[in-house]
This record gives C-alpha cells, structure tokens and sequence, in this order.
C-alpha cells in the first residue's frame, strides 16, 4: 500500500471523482451526441440511462473499490480468487489506454483553441471559422505534437502523487468553469435564433426514441460521462476513507456531471442555430469549435472570453485524462509492484504511440475510412468501440459481480458502513441484480443485430 495516498479531506474525493467524471464528455462529447442523435430524444434517453443504469452501477463500483482497496483486476481477485474474473479488470486497464488514445487528441484541439480564441485565429464569420477548424485538424504534425504535450502533462500529474495532484486542480477549476457556463448560457439564450436551438434541444421527436443507434450512443455516452464501466471510480473509491457515504458522494457527481452537461447544451445549440442554416449533426466532433468562436465573436470582449473558456475546459480535459491513464497507472504499482514512476512514465508513452493514429486520423481519414470492415472514419470507430461497446460491458460485469458473486448483502454492508445514508437500498439491489444489466444486454444485442442487419 505504500505508494497508492488517500484523499486529504473529506471533501477531497467527491472533488476528485467530479475532477474525473467532468470533461470534454459533458462539454464536447454531449452537445455532439445531441446532434447525432437528433436533439431532446438523445437527451431524454441519456437521462434515463444515467439515472436508471449507470447511478446504481456508480454505486456498485465505489463499493467495490473501497472494500478491495485496490486496482481493477485485484479488486476482482480479492473478491473472488481462483477464477476469471480477473479478465474483467484487465478488460478496464485496457480501456483506460484505448479511451485516452482518443480523448487526449480533442484534449490537444482545446488547448490548441486557447490560443486561437485569444488571437481571433479562428475567423469571425461562421464560414471561416468551419474553414479554420478542418484545416487545423488537418494537420498531422501539430496534432501529434498537441497530443503529447496533453499527455506529458497527464503523466506530470500523476507523477505528484494522487492527493496533491488531482485535488488542488479541480478545486480551483470547477467553480470557474460553471461560472462561465452561466454567463456563456445567458448570453446564448438571447441570441436571434435561440428559440429553434432551444426546441430542438427540449423538444423530442418521438420517432427518434426508438432509434437503437441513439439508444446505444446515449448509453455509451452516459458511461463515458461518468467515468463509469473501466475501473476508474473503482480505482477511486479505492482511496474513499470510510468516513465518506458512498451513496450521498455518488448522487454529488451524478448531479454536477449532469448539470454541467445539460448546461453545455443551453450554450451550443441556442448560438448554433442563430447560425443561418446550422445544421447539428453535420459538424460531428467539429460542433463545439465551430459553435463557440461565433459565440465569442458576438460577446464583447469575446477573445478574453474565449480564452478563459478554452483554458477552463483543457483544464477540466486534463483531471479527467488524469484520471483515466491512473487506471492503467494503478494496475502496474499494485498488481505488478511497479513504483510510481516507472509505471507513469510507461503508460505515458504507450498511450501516446497508440494515440498517433488518432491524432493523424483526421488528415489520413481518406485512408481510415476507407478500411472496409468499418466504413468509419478513425475516431468514431474509437468512441463506437470503446464508448458503446466497452463501457456498458464493463458496467454490466460490474453489475452481475456485485450483485451475485460479492452479493448485495455484502455490497450493502460497505455501502452502509458508519450508518452511511443511503435511501432506496432495495431498489439498488433490484436494479443492480436484474434491471441494469438486462437492460445493458438487450441494448447491445439489438444494437449488434442492427450493425449486421
Ligand atoms: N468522464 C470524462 C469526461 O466526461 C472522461 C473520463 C475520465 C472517462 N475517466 C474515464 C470516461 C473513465 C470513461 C471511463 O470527459
């Protein structure tokens, strides 16, 4: 246990699990689901699979990590030695790697935004700033190059150790982040043209709710924005001290994650559709760097707006990169008795070579998308494989570990410990035995049988 630390203050590890539930997946992955998925049917399903599938799954792996008080696939075996369970865990180091793979490229683009937000680099009317969006994620070399500083700041991080890294960071930036959400929002509401964003953004159409492809991308990206399905709120609960409620910090996250998601899509799809002839689903991961400069341009002192912007949502970007490249990080120091050091500056650079082809993806997409199984281009075949499908994996076998290998009356001891506060316990155990992951199996079932069909 020596080189694992605990969180400093009693505060410390809802601020932590925030840092690393809150990034580019409530303000750039929601906002461009949304879009894909047809606007308020892909938010009323993401609702409803955060609060039916992936809350209790939050639960369950925060128990798990603070009873077993270790990585992934340690905590599996301490439960349940001599089995394959184990395969579980090495299933989320792996996930860990794969999604950073991607997620430190978007983390590059927003920093790279800084300064384009600050020099009015980007254009001011809607065309040249599309224009300044493809040509800048054209280019291979600055991409690369953006991609490894994100992750040399990942790993720099998580060299100082858990507690004085990931905390001090977050608790300096959650507040000033939703503060300008607020004030971005405001603004955005008011603009010419809100009125439409605002009904495609509340107003469902129906027929898209029974979309399996929407379906499965509002469950991925439920996962994705929790942090949920790979380990790392089990990693985290691993540095819980029992003097924390599970249940009452579960619900603290859920809530600001939702929020600030929720929030991010007051901003983008007001000042969209103020934009003539938007159209949301056809930017895909361009949505939010095509939407927000036009949004700075209209504000006064917009390039001070916009840079402030920017450096909030890389800082928010890197807590929760953090957070993902410690899973791997973790299984390396307990699992295989690494020092820190040694596991840091490993899994650094193996994410970075993985994370290349990512970060020429988007000026080599001829080539990836022309690779005939998937007919997609590089990054969406990332978020399809990892979001999609890798996460609710990982939270269905979370589920049906706890709830019929750990058992609920075992789960229920941890999560109670210390009178802790948890109302609904036998919900949870219902939704965690049988709801979640029926629920999660017959999402991805039907959503194979459509990708064959
Ligand atoms: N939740 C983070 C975001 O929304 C990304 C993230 C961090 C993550 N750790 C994770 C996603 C673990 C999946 C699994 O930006």
């Amino acid at each position: 246990m020596t080189d694992r630390g605990t969180w400093g203050s009693r505060f410390g590890f809802v601020l932590a699990a925030a840092g690393s539930a809150v990034g580019l997946g409530n303000i750039w992955g929601f906002p461009t689901q949304v879009g894909q998925g047809g606007g308020a049917a892909f938010v009323l399903l993401y609702l409803a699979c955060i609060v039916f599938i992936c809350f209790p799954i939050l639960i369950a792996e925060l128990a798990l990590g603070r009873r077993t008080q270790t990585d992934p696939v340690g905590a599996f075996r301490a439960v349940q030695p001599n089995s394959r369970w184990w395969m579980a865990g090495a299933i989320f180091v792996a996930a860990g790697v794969g999604i950073l793979s991607f997620y430190a490229v978007i983390a590059g683009w927003t920093l790279a935004y800084i300064w384009f937000a600050a020099t009015g680099a980007a254009g001011s009317s809607a065309e040249e700033i599309g224009a300044f969006f493809t040509e800048f994620t054209s280019s291979g070399p600055v991409n690369l190059f953006l991609t490894f500083v994100i992750m040399a700041v990942t790993g720099g991080v998580l060299l100082g150790g858990v507690r004085s890294g990931i905390e001090r960071m977050t608790k300096l930036m959650m507040p000033m982040l939703i503060g300008l959400l607020l004030i971005l929002a405001a603004r955005a509401v008011t603009l010419p043209g809100a009125a439409e964003g605002l009904a495609y953004y509340l107003r469902p159409d129906f027929s898209r709710v029974f979309d399996i492809g929407t379906v499965n991308a509002a469950l991925g990206q439920a996962f994705f924005s929790l942090s949920l399905g790979m380990g790392t709120m089990l990693v985290y609960g691993s540095y819980l001290t029992r003097r924390e409620g599970i249940a009452k910090a579960a619900l603290m996250v859920v809530g600001l994650d939702t929020a600030i998601a929720l929030l991010a899509g007051f901003i983008i799809f007001p000042s969209g559709f103020s934009i003539p002839g938007f159209d949301p689903s056809a930017s895909g991961p361009g949505l939010i760097f095509v939407v927000l400069p036009r949004l700075f341009a209209t504000l006064p002192g917009g390039s001070l707006f916009g840079a402030a912007f920017f450096i909030l949502l890389t800082m928010a970007a890197l807590t929760s990169a953090v957070s993902l490249l410690e899973v791997p990080v973790a299984h390396c120091i307990d699992a295989h008795g690494w020092p820190r050091r040694k596991a840091v500056i490993v899994m650094t650079l193996g994410t970075f070579c993985l994370a290349a082809p990512s970060a020429l993806a988007n000026g080599a997409s001829r080539f990836f998308s022309a690779l005939p199984v998937v007919g997609m281009d590089f990054q969406t075949l990332m978020i399809t494989m990892w979001n999609n499908f890798a996460l609710p994996i990982g939270g269905f076998l979370t589920a049906v570990f706890v709830g019929y290998v750990w058992r609920i009356d075992k789960a229920l001891e941890e999560l109670l410990a210390e009178q802790a506060w948890f109302p609904g316990r036998q919900l949870w155990g219902v939704l965690i035995r049988y709801a979640c992951p029926f629920a999660i199996v017959v999402i991805l079932v039907y959503t194979v049988l459509s990708m064959i069909g």
